[in-house]
């Protein structure tokens, strides 16, 4: 590859590398204001290194030919797209899949994805988006695997295996783009692209590892994110983008700018185009996306002296690099079959694993009586603003859904459970009373339609409709587009308009069964108190609708687990299970003491914990067990649990391992995941659950980031949720 480059780049005039740096839209699906113009000829004259947002192989056929039979030097052209959860296929939504807590289904639904979007002409994703976040207001929390560690670097790492597979130029792998590097998932009040300002303690030890862990499964590209980290922001911060990735990480693929990033410096107060761009490419990019601040003013910083030959070597280095990988030198057409895109794309099979993701992301919050699952029979009512929409089932940042042949709810309810079940159907209420607020969340065709009579008539009919109905399911929450970007709420309230009507279906005193749609933890409380039965289906992409009627009728037995805590209420945000103590910490089992930790007017508990869902059965836990009372740093010690299944179904089950490092030179949180197994237990059957703990699992960043474990005794909890656990005590010793 090296020699290859070098002889190429021997070549090239100064122009032709610039214009590797430059990567454009095709005028389709894009994610911000501004939209590339001139692309062809442009690529003509070699101003292009990649494309993103285009599909179909003979669109990106045509595309490609102009670069490698038009422009001078013939390189071919990268083209990349948002495949976030899916491309035609839509699994959960990122955070919905994580609830699934299920590793190898992870990957293969990221497999599916590499499949289906290279038969389509593409070979890079902006994907796995894998920034913590712990702000339930941030509406980009949709798109990563929630507020935990160790959690969301399993799963960075199954994501990226699942895209770049063991061969990334293979006709049939994407390059992964590990972003938004970094920290854009604590932007302050959980506003988008707002600032992060983060002690690097915390960075260390709780934000970057999942990052790393996508790089070291093999991430080749990496994209940077809008904020401000500590007074630079990340496009431009040289810090992050050479001395911890290069150099640190030995990351050795290509930086990618997010949308319009580099122009962004502008506003962030870093100077004008001409400098942004200077100060972008020294930090450590290599390609800017489509705001052509590297192709319209990088020749002339050169020329002045403000940025070297070296530093626009070094980055079209890495595109070049990118391309070699990807084989695009070999065969720039490889990606390019009519025949694999008719054949690969919405198989049976990978619609088959998309019901299977869907059901296995599906959060059961509350069965009071064992209200679910239910009969096969009878009349139940689908009532609610999301019952009857297909379009908002994928979920967002599904750019290539196909939202005209989605199901709806009802539509794919009946069509599971043909005429055993009598399903009648309505709106009930509106997404939200204000039309201008329903319209900016349901941008992008994912519509619902309103009714625009007074919300006391709508809700009327509604009950009149349900009074009809053994059962009543309300299809209720947010839709699609009032999570993911540029969509962050104050208020995680199921809108007004909707729990109105909720009260109204509990009045009939009818069995309600609430289906919640969500693309994030939202505040359920007095849903909680007043329903009996919640099943949090997220967006469960193409398939939702077939998997809730799975769930609901008892097909399947719900298994997800939270991977983000639910508050009471958005005033207790960030919230996240592993948090430090304080010096006043609350006493176990108090509501409130003054001069403690507290709120006078809510205690400190979340609705629902970190790793919390229940299933049809139920599991118990027996004595939880250690080999030894103290280990070496050498040694490593084994934690066993039995699990029996004592209900009436076979049920999947998370069995959760935390760890608390009880003494320490630095403050650490009071419990931190270190390990999971998700196992089958088929009803009266029980097995025994095995941890090695080592060394390594007990170490963190001290002061001096020094990844380092220290002596002294540690509590090993474990059980069905973060909360919900027994406890053990060892000891490392020195
Ligand atoms: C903006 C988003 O932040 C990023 O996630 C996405 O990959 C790019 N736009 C490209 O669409």
């Amino acid at each position: 590859m090296d020699a290859f480059i070098d002889g190429l780049m021997s070549k090239m005039t100064i122009e032709e590398k610039i214009g590797q740096l430059n990567l454009v839209t095709a005028g389709e699906a894009t994610t911000g204001s501004v939209v590339s113009t001139d692309v062809e000829s442009k690529i003509k004259a070699g101003n292009i290194g990649g494309i993103f947002s285009m599909t179909s192989p003979a669109r990106i056929r045509k595309a490609q030919e102009l670069a490698v039979k038009e422009s001078r030097l013939k390189i071919p052209i990268i083209f990349g797209m948002d495949v976030i959860h899916g491309y035609k296929t839509i699994f959960p939504i990122p955070l919905g899949l994580a609830a699934t807590w299920d590793m190898p289904l992870i990957q293969k639904t990221a497999r599916v994805a590499a499949v289906e979007a290279s038969a389509d002409g593409l070979n890079w994703t902006f994907s796995p988006m894998v920034d913590i976040s712990r702000d339930a207001r941030w509406g980009r929390i949709s798109e990563g695997s929630g507020e935990d560690t160790y959690l969301s670097s399993r799963i960075a790492r199954e994501m990226v295996i699942g895209y770049q597979g063991d061969d990334l130029s293979k006709n049939n792998t994407l390059m992964a783009c590990v972003k938004h590097f970094a920290l854009y998932g604590a932007a302050e009040s959980g506003r988008d692209y707002n600032t992060t300002d983060m002690s690097l303690h915390r960075m260390y030890n709780e934000y970057l590892p999942p990052y790393k862990a996508a790089l070291d499964a093999g991430a080749m590209s990496v994209m940077t994110s809008f904020n401000d980290i500590n007074g630079v922001p990340a496009s431009a911060n040289h810090w992050l983008l050479t001395d911890l990735l290069r150099k640190d990480w030995k990351f050795n693929g290509l930086v990618v700018t997010d949308y319009t990033a580099v122009n962004e410096l502008i506003d962030h107060g870093l100077g004008d185009l001409q400098k942004v761009s200077e100060l972008s490419l020294k930090a450590g990019v290599d390609m800017d996306m489509v705001g052509e601040g590297f192709l319209t003013t990088l020749k002339k910083s050169l020329d002045e002296g403000k940025v070297s030959e070296d530093d626009i070597n070094r980055a079209c280095r890495f595109v070049l690099e990118a391309k070699y990988r990807l084989g695009l030198f070999e065969d720039p057409f490889k990606y390019c079959n009519e025949d694999r895109a008719k054949k690969e794309i919405l198989t049976v099979e990978h619609l088959k694993l998309a019901r299977e993701a869907a059901g296995k992301s599906f959060v059961l919050l509350k069965n009071e009586n064992n209200s679910l699952p239910l009969k096969k029979q009878g009349t139940v009512a689908v009532i609610g603003p999301l019952a009857n929409t297909g379009a908002n089932m994928p979920g967002t940042w599904s750019v290539s859904a196909d939202l005209n042949n989605t199901q709806s709810l009802v539509e794919a309810m009946r069509s599971v459970l043909g005429n055993k079940v009598n399903i009648v159907t309505h709106l009930g209420a509106n997404l939200t009373d204000d039309p201008a607020l329903q319209e900016r969340s349901t941008m992008f065709g994912r519509t619902i339609p309103r009714d625009d009579r007074a919300p006391e008539e709508i809700i009327a009919d509604a009950v009149k409709v349900s009074q009809e109905a053994d059962v009543i399911i309300a299809a209720l929450g947010e839709s699609s587009e009032m999570s993911g970007e540029s969509s962050s709420r104050t208020d995680l309230n199921i809108p007004e308009s909707q729990k109105r009507l909720l009260e109204a279906l509990v009045k009939t005193g009818k069995p309600v069964v609430l289906v919640l749609f969500a693309g994030r933890p939202m505040t359920l409380t007095w849903e909680n108190e007043h329903v009996p039965a919640i099943l949090n289906v997220w967006f469960g992409g193409t398939e939702t609708g077939k998997a809730v009627a799975d769930v609901l009728f008892g097909d399947v037995n719900p298994s997800g687990k939270l991977p983000a805590t639910f508050p009471q209420n958005v005033g207790q945000l960030p919230m996240y299970y592993s948090q430090k103590n304080t010096g006043r910490p609350l006493a176990k089992d108090a509501w409130f003491q003054k001069f403690r930790s507290n709120y006078l007017d809510v205690n400190n508990e979340p609705l629902y914990p970190f790793g919390y869902g229940l299933s049809y059965t139920n599991f118990e836990y027996g004595a939880i067990k250690l080999d030894k009372s103290s280990i070496s740093k050498t040694d490593q010690i084994k934690v066993t649990v039995s699990v029996k299944n004592n209900g009436n179904f076979d049920g999947e089950e998370v069995v959760q391992l935390y760890l608390q490092d009880l003494v320490g030179s630095q403050t650490r949180p009071v419990k931190e995941l270190k390990g999971f197994q998700k196992i089958f237990l088929e009803k009266g059957k029980s097995k025994e659950v095995e941890f090695i703990l080592k060394d390594e699992d007990l170490r963190f960043y001290n002061q001096k980031l020094e990844f380092v474990s220290e002596p002294g005794k540690f509590k090993v909890y474990v059980g069905t949720n973060s909360r919900d656990v027994q406890e053990a005590e060892f000891e490392l010793m020195d």
